[in-house]
């Protein structure tokens, strides 16, 4: 691996088109659009026992954008040289995270809906597991 799949990592919170409704509201998401890759696969978490923590890793090419659909809960996102914490908690927004980013995921509440689409099929050699190897990389 070289050290190219670190450069231009990004995160950022999107907002998604909001449409009210007495009869209830609605929201999308479109790839290109307000998705800012081609979506490739989409994963789902949920039933996530109290205090469990999921993800822990980064990936070397793999974009995801993570939407709560239901309940809450918070993404950490190092990108090497600093962390910060998404409290997600709405379905109208989502939190968009290129490559080369460390993530995890806790703080899930009950019955909390965890919606991911990803640029790539699952490919487990796209994970990079160790966090001195992450950071390793993004020296
Ligand atoms: P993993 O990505 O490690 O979960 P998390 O980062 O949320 O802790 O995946 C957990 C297991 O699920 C692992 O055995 C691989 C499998 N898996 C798939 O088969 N396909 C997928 O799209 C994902 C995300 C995971």
């Amino acid at each position: 691996m070289t050290k190219l799949v670190m450069q231009n990592s990004t995160y950022k919170i999107i907002d998604l088109p909001k449409i009210l409704d007495r009869r209830g509201n609605l929201s999308f998401a479109e790839e290109f659009n307000h998705i800012p890759f081609k979506i490739n696969r989409t994963y789902w978490i949920y039933d996530v026992p109290g205090g469990e923590t999921r993800g822990g890793h980064a990936y070397k090419e793999n974009q995801e954008f993570i939407i709560a659909l239901s309940g809450s809960f918070d993404v950490i996102i190092d990108n090497g040289k600093e962390r910060k914490t998404f409290s997600l908690n709405r379905s109208y927004y989502g939190l968009y995270v290129s490559k080369g980013i460390w993530r995890q995921m806790e703080n899930f509440s009950t019955n909390s809906l965890a919606l991911v689409m990803a640029s790539i099929p699952y490919d487990p050699f796209d994970y990079i597991y160790n966090y001195e190897v992450f950071k390793g990389h993004v020296k």
